[in-house]
């Protein structure tokens, strides 16, 4: 068996899906089920013979311990966090909570159970901790992308809870000898992603007829990355990744936010046309920029390549279009998740905006 933290979320939602569409092994998906984690993401797969799930929050060590003794898994994943900087500004103290005393609580635990296992199992034991790119902080236009040696400057509290987990999960392979592995990777999108990052909010508010709002200039610049993407390479490194070494993991799709906005304002154009047949370009706003905004990220990709074989195989026009084509299919989806609690999320971060 597999342990998958966070597997309620977007990304381990989207990975628990594809593992056991591919894998005949079981998952045991561990969720605190904050407002981020659904499980209405997981729902095909309810009641699939290798599908577990625990409600159990990352920081309780004692719970997590009682798991790895009752399952005896063979890897840990670990996605589960807090995990949009927009928030991480407002109320910094959950993502050191989760982020940073989260993983420290799993690597103790984690430690102490792989500590008894038998040589053989020691040695095919791994802990697998899914990080960011935000880690290596922000890139002016003409630099080169991050690479995994360059040094760690994370600029938010979201990315310095993240990048203070990479440390400990390093530090446990180097003091300790855990078996673990570490990917940073670039902006995810796709299927099952909450409607506060940048493309599904953008699609949310396009659809509803609300104004699409732009941080700045827009000139901001991400790398995008189809999330089944991102899934097949965390498989890869769990399967053949060096022990205690760290893959960065990219699309190799640089992008300027206006032009992530334009897009899919085209895609919507032609899949689902506004019915006064204007386009939805004209619902762009410009907002308020977000304090300490990253200028620029982009993700060297080479050493997973090399390596490991993996590039990406969707591009980001084919992506967004099926990411585009599952929102529209899947209202209901967006419906049950845009209720109280997540206008209120609204008003606190758009309300000074305007
Ligand atoms: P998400 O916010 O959609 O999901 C996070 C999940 O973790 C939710 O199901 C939530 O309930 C769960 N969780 C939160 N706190 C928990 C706790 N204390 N105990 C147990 N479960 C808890 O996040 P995501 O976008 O799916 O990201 C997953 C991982 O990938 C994160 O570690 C994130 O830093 C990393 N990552 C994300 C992106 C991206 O573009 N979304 C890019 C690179 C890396
Ligand atoms: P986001 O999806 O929050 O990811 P991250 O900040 O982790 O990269 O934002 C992606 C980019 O889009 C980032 O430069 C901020 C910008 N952005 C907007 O312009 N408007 C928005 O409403 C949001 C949420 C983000």
């Amino acid at each position: 068996m597999i342990f998958v933290t966070g597997g309620a979320g977007f990304i381990g939602a989207n990975f628990v899906l594809n593992w056991l569409r591919k894998n005949n092994e079981p998952v045991l998906n561990i969720d605190k089920l904050t407002y981020a984690g659904n499980l209405n993401n997981l729902q095909s797969v309810e009641g699939h013979a290798n599908y577990h799930f625990a409600r159990v929050d990352i920081c309780d060590q004692n719970a997590i311990e009682e798991l790895f003794k009752k399952h005896q898994p063979r890897a840990i994943l670990n996605f589960a966090a807090e995990s949009h900087v927009d928030r991480s500004i407002h109320g910094p103290r959950d993502f050191v909570q989760t982020n940073i005393v989260g993983t420290f609580s799993l690597l103790q635990a984690a430690l102490g159970y792989w500590r008894e296992l038998s040589e053989p199992e020691k040695n095919n034991f791994r802990f697998l901790h899914v990080s960011t790119d935000e880690v290596y902080g922000s890139l002016e236009l003409n630099d080169p992308a991050f690479s995994e040696t360059t040094p760690y400057a994370p600029n938010s509290p979201y990315s310095a809870s993240k990048a203070a987990s990479d440390h400990l999960v390093r530090a446990y392979h180097h003091t300790y000898g855990l078996p673990v592995l570490t990917t940073n990777c670039s902006n995810n999108y796709g299927p099952l992603q909450f409607p506060e990052k940048l493309i599904p909010i953008v699609i949310h508010n396009a659809l509803n007829g609300k104004n699409l709002p732009i941080y700045g200039d827009g000139s901001n610049i991400r790398d995008w990355l189809y999330v089944v993407d991102h899934c097949e390479a965390i498989e890869l490194v769990l399967e053949k990744g060096r022990k205690g070494e760290t893959y960065n993991i990219g699309g190799w799709n640089e992008k300027k936010n206006l032009e992530v906005v334009d897009t899919i304002c085209a895609t919507l154009d032609e899949l689902c046309p506004r019915p006064d047949g204007k386009s939805y370009q004209t619902q762009k706003v410009f907002v308020a920029d977000r304090p300490g905004h990253d200028k620029r990220y982009a993700i060297d990709a080479t050493k997973i390549e090399k390596e490991l074989g993996w590039r990406p195989k969707e591009n980001f026009e084919s992506g967004l279009k099926k990411t585009i084509a599952w929102y529209l299919e899947n209202e209901a989806w967006v419906k049950n998740i845009t209720s109280g609690a997540y206008r209120e999320w609204l008003d606190k971060n758009y309300g000074a905006r305007q």
